[in-house]
């Protein structure tokens, strides 16, 4: 690999930018700030913050222990203090003035913390009081907890049909939108009962609110019902679900009349190759990967990568990681610590798989990644240039990890396994792996990139360029202001970076 072109360097310890960093100089230490998000935005927030630090107020990030003033726009007292409450804050504590925003843009205007007066203090509810309390929620996905399945499965799934049905449409606005009000759902720690706790929610729009209420009071959304009936929809999701099609590729077909197998088969189209593979296991590739599956090829994955480069480390990565019990498919990062040690791995991997009969199909990619200086050169948010190999293995069915991990001190009694393959109850099943090859400067990148969710990664990008002016890829994070590149070893470091409170892989699976 080229050495990367090394640019004004960030120290990869040194967690914080400057922008965030506590401890930097105060005009008044007694007022420690805190700007809630909730029905004000992150924008507005972000934006709010930037003005009082300009002015040399100190304003956290995130909410602690040592703040003293909390800064609200259009929320009662009550609601803050439940917000406190879900932070497990608890009465020990100095006392916090919950003030309205009005304090804080006289207190800009003035230049200095202004005196509290009774008008500055939060109001408490008006409303009913026996109404269910509101949920609440940060605006991006990648600053809350989610994890798997959560409390609103019923509502989940329904969006989650809406959003793959735009999405096979080729809207992908319209599919993003329901994918926001999916992972929201999934992130709420309670069942959601009523509409009315839904109310000051960010993500969620009317449409999605109309397709909630419709379940909430009837068990069933009648689009949704529809949606998934529909004949289009139908053969959309079974052409897409062979490997190698996507939705451009399965439109034209569905457009000509295709809308079985079947008919894929007579149409005299000419399939490349990953296609024809993905036909002939059709069947096995659409039947859900096992955490037990994936276990066991994450032994053979172990195996070959140590036989063909002593030192490696192998990672899973992926839904599994997240902490799912299936997927549709197993995703591996390879690293090595040596730095370059890594180049060309992805070959001798492959080959050796060959050899030991493992791999029914494959594909490669070299890397391509180079370090630009103007850090802009990265790919579109879901494409990245690792080595990368693209597969279906052979998982032969009696691939327990105990027998998997035997299997390995004695290849050849796998690879004599193997070939017993085709007529009638074949002794294996075809499994769809992803092998990507890291350098070790780059790992922390290519791990948070490759845990997901896609929704995830996507939300902490667009995080990264819209909060804080950072580009995030696979490979890198850039700050668009200080013209540099920040070095993370761990994936702790790069979301101290982005300014956002660690969220653990089983949180993200927005
Ligand atoms: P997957 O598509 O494998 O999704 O991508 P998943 O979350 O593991 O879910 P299932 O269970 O397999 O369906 C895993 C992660 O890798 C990233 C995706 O963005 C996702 O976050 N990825 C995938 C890439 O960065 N590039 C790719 O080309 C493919
Ligand atoms: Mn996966």
């Amino acid at each position: 690999m080229v050495p990367l072109k090394r640019r004004k360097v960030a120290s990869s310890n040194g967690g914080q930018s400057s922008e965030t960093d506590p401890s930097k100089e105060s005009r008044f230490p007694q007022a420690v700030i805190f700007i809630l998000e909730r029905r004000m935005g992150a924008s507005r927030r972000t934006f709010l913050a930037q003005l009082g630090r300009s002015k040399g107020f100190r304003i956290e990030d995130t909410y602690s222990e040592s703040v003293t003033y909390i800064i609200s726009e259009n929320n009662s007292g009550d609601e803050v203090r439940t917000w406190l409450g879900v932070r497990g804050q608890h009465q020990s504590r100095p006392p916090v003035h919950l003030l309205d925003i009005s304090w804080y843009t006289e207190s800009m205007r003035e230049g200095l913390p202004v005196a509290i007066l009774d008008r500055h203090r939060l109001q408490e509810q008006q409303g009913d009081p026996v109404e269910a309390p509101a949920f609440l929620a940060a605006s991006y996905a990648c600053q809350r907890n989610t994890p798997q399945p959560g409390h609103n499965t019923l509502l989940t799934a329904a969006l989650s049909v809406l959003a793959e049905s735009a999405e096979l449409n080729g809207d992908e606005g319209r599919g993003l939108a329901f994918r926001r009000s999916e992972g929201l759902l999934r992130s709420l720690d309670r069942r959601v009962q009523g509409l009315a706790e839904l109310r000051g929610l960010p993500c969620l729009g009317d449409h999605s609110r109309r397709v909630i209420q419709d379940l909430l009071e009837n068990g069933v959304s009648s689009e949704v019902e529809e949606t998934k009936s529909s004949p289009r929809y139908k053969a959309m999701k079974l052409l897409t679900g062979i490997f190698g099609v996507g939705v451009k590729t399965a439109k034209r077909w569905f457009t000509e009349g295709i809308c079985s197998l079947a008919q894929l088969e007579t149409s005299g189209h000419s399939l490349n190759a990953a296609q024809q593979a993905g036909l002939k296991y059709y069947t096995d590739l659409n039947q859900p990967v096992s955490r037990e599956e994936a276990d066991a090829v994450s032994v053979m994955v172990e195996g070959v990568v140590h036989s063909v480069l002593p030192g490696a480390r192998v990672t899973l990565a992926g839904g599994f990681r997240r902490g799912k019990m299936s997927g549709h498919d197993v995703d591996f990062l390879i690293t090595h610590p040596d730095e370059g040690k890594e180049e060309g791995l992805i070959h001798k991997i492959i080959a050796c798989l060959e050899s030991r009969g493992l791999l029914l199909y494959q594909q490669n990619t070299r890397n391509t990644y180079r370090e630009s200086a103007k850090g802009a050169g990265r790919p579109s948010s879901s494409m990245d240039r690792f080595e990368r190999c693209f597969s279906i293995f052979k998982l032969t069915n009696d691939s327990s990890p105990e027998d998997t991990r035997r299997a390995q001190q004695d290849p050849e009694r796998v690879r004599v396994e193997a070939d017993q393959t085709g007529s009638g109850g074949r002794p294996w099943r075809a499994v769809r792996v992803d092998l990507v090859v890291s350098p070790i400067s780059q790992f922390a990148f290519a791990l948070l990139g490759w845990t997901g969710s896609k929704l995830f990664e996507r939300e902490t990008r667009r995080w990264a360029v819209r909060e804080r002016s950072m580009s995030l890829s696979s490979h890198a994070l850039y700050d668009r202001n200080q013209e540099r590149y920040l070095r993370a070893s761990s994936e702790e470091e790069i979301f101290a970076h982005l300014g956002l409170e660690y969220v653990s892989p089983t949180g993200r699976n927005a």
